[in-house]
């Protein structure tokens, strides 16, 4: 997200994904009423992974969705605790037409129970930044960051939302990168979305697609494109997702430049979405809706998220809070009715299989000198535990935080080492007692002398930032 002046905020911000509605808002009618209380958030389909899109069932899913993060994101609040803010905004959600919010935050000790309920009888998916402030990688120094007790809790934030049907996905990170020159921080960002699909395979849950949310910088984006879906199956991304504000009303596809990002993404071969979207420079009538759901860019796009629900001072709010009561913005309307004219059928012209991507070379504009090709950093010792045993209890919001928690990684990791190699017993994904299973342990992950001191210096320090991938708005 960029803003009009940079102060290195933390970052979390929310983002929604979306999909057909009617249908989706019709099978989860049926089973609003018993979800309420229970752990289960009714049933809607769980979307998977094929080819170049997301699936909700047979139907093709687009993210239709925004990006939710009332009090901003230096606030650190965990929206989907907070029932009755909650209970508030799925009014104007299903007035918008949307099928997924976006969120950057989240407290892994809270209960999101009934928060989840209503959403998914509102027909809406989650898509979740596991990150939070204070435990989160730290793009000026990655290497120290990438550690034990970060990992403990990313895992316990997996653990708390595996169980609904309605989390759509999860990102492993956002705008970690923010510069060329810290591009050097890719091959940490890749290992934890590693790890974190090794741990969901690991634990038992449903193959929740894990992938990251670059930032809106057009110099290194498609590199850090390919670099996630390049390499052995256990180091590549379920799917990639960028921030975008280029369309910027009154626009076009081709003033844009998003035809160029169609025919430049045209092969790629996992699912790719607008993360944030929604330029506030003109008059925000929304037109880049009807190209991002139309046939001209649904064969390489699934959607995305508008940036974002709420005014926080920024000038992106669709709505404005107050309380209790929320205020829709005059682009409020704009994009509902969108939205709603805008609804792609079929299968949107996706492949069914493709061709994952080559790593990119060194170059000026990607600065990767540790760690090069598909090597990656080996999951930290401490972590790797957790496969087996479950992460336990998580820090929440109010942990003393990890990024100087030592326990870091000490070595460069066996291709393939991130695969699954044992499950866990309880298959549903259960609070973690009965793990009966082995995943591939560090020691096996190590290479012996290939540790490296460059990687812990990772290119520029950055503002004050330390937060996840905190996005400078
Ligand atoms: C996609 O693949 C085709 C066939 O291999 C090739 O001709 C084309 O240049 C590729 N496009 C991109 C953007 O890489
Ligand atoms: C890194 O690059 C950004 C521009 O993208 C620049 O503002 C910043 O000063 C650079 N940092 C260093 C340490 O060179």
């Amino acid at each position: 997200m960029k803003c009009a002046i940079a102060i290195a905020v933390a970052a979390a911000a929310l983002a929604s994904a979306a999909a057909t509605p009617a249908k989706i808002v019709a099978r989860a009618s049926s089973s609003a009423a018993s979800s309420a209380t229970g752990t289960s958030s009714g049933s809607l389909p769980t979307v998977t992974v094929k080819g170049n899109a997301f699936f909700a069932g047979n139907d093709r899913f687009y993210i239709r969705g925004v990006d939710y993060q009332p009090g901003g994101s230096s606030g650190a609040a965990d929206p989907i605790s907070n029932i009755a803010g909650c209970t508030r905004d799925i009014v104007e959600f299903k007035k918008l037409g949307i099928n997924t919010v976006r969120v950057y935050t989240v407290d892994n000790t809270a209960n999101h129970d009934q928060c989840m309920a209503a959403l998914a009888a509102a027909g809406i998916y989650l898509a979740l930044d596991v990150n939070t402030p204070k435990y989160s990688l730290n793009r000026g120094d990655p290497g120290p960051s990438y550690n034990a007790d970060y990992l403990q809790s990313i895992f316990a934030t997996i653990d708390a939302f595996a169980k609904y049907d309605n989390t759509l996905l999860f990102f492993s990170g956002n705008e970690v990168i923010n510069s060329d020159n810290n591009t050097n921080c890719a091959p940490y960002v890749k290992a934890v979305n590693r790890d974190m699909k090794q741990y969901i395979g690991s634990r038992g849950y449903r193959s929740i697609p894990v992938g990251y949310s670059a930032a809106d910088v057009e110099s290194n984006r498609y590199e850090m494109a390919t670099y996630m879906n390049c390499g052995t199956d256990d180091q590549r991304s379920d799917f990639f997702a960028f921030n975008d504000y280029s369309w910027c009303d009154p626009s076009s596809y081709q003033q844009s430049g998003w035809d160029q990002k169609v025919a430049q993404y045209g092969n790629y071969s996992i699912p790719l979405f607008l993360s944030e979207y929604g330029c506030i420079k003109g008059p925000r009538t929304f037109e880049e809706v009807a190209s991002l759901y139309g046939t001209e860019m649904t064969p390489v796009y699934s959607g995305g998220l508008v940036y974002e629900y709420s005014e926080e001072g920024n000038g992106y709010g669709l709505v404005t809070i107050s309380g209790s009561s929320v205020t829709e913005e005059s682009d409020f309307q704009n994009l509902a009715s969108e939205f709603s004219k805008n609804q792609p059928s079929g299968d949107g012209g996706y492949k069914s299989s493709g061709t994952p991507s080559t790593c990119p070379a060194h170059s000026n504009t990607w600065e990767v000198t540790a760690f090069t090709g598909d090597e990656l950093p080996a999951i930290p010792s401490g972590a790797a535990a957790y496969m087996k045993s479950g992460a336990g209890k998580g820090p929440g919001l109010s942990g003393t935080g990890s990024q100087n928690a030592g326990g870091a990684s000490t070595g460069t990791a066996t291709p393939g080492s991130g695969s699954v190699t044992a499950v866990a017993s309880s298959g549903s994904g259960g609070s973690g007692a009965a793990a009966s299973a082995a995943a591939s342990s560090a020691a096996q992950a190590l290479m012996a002398g290939e540790m490296g001191v460059a990687p812990f210096v990772c290119g520029a320090v950055v503002l004050v930032s330390s937060l996840l991938g905190a996005s400078l708005l």
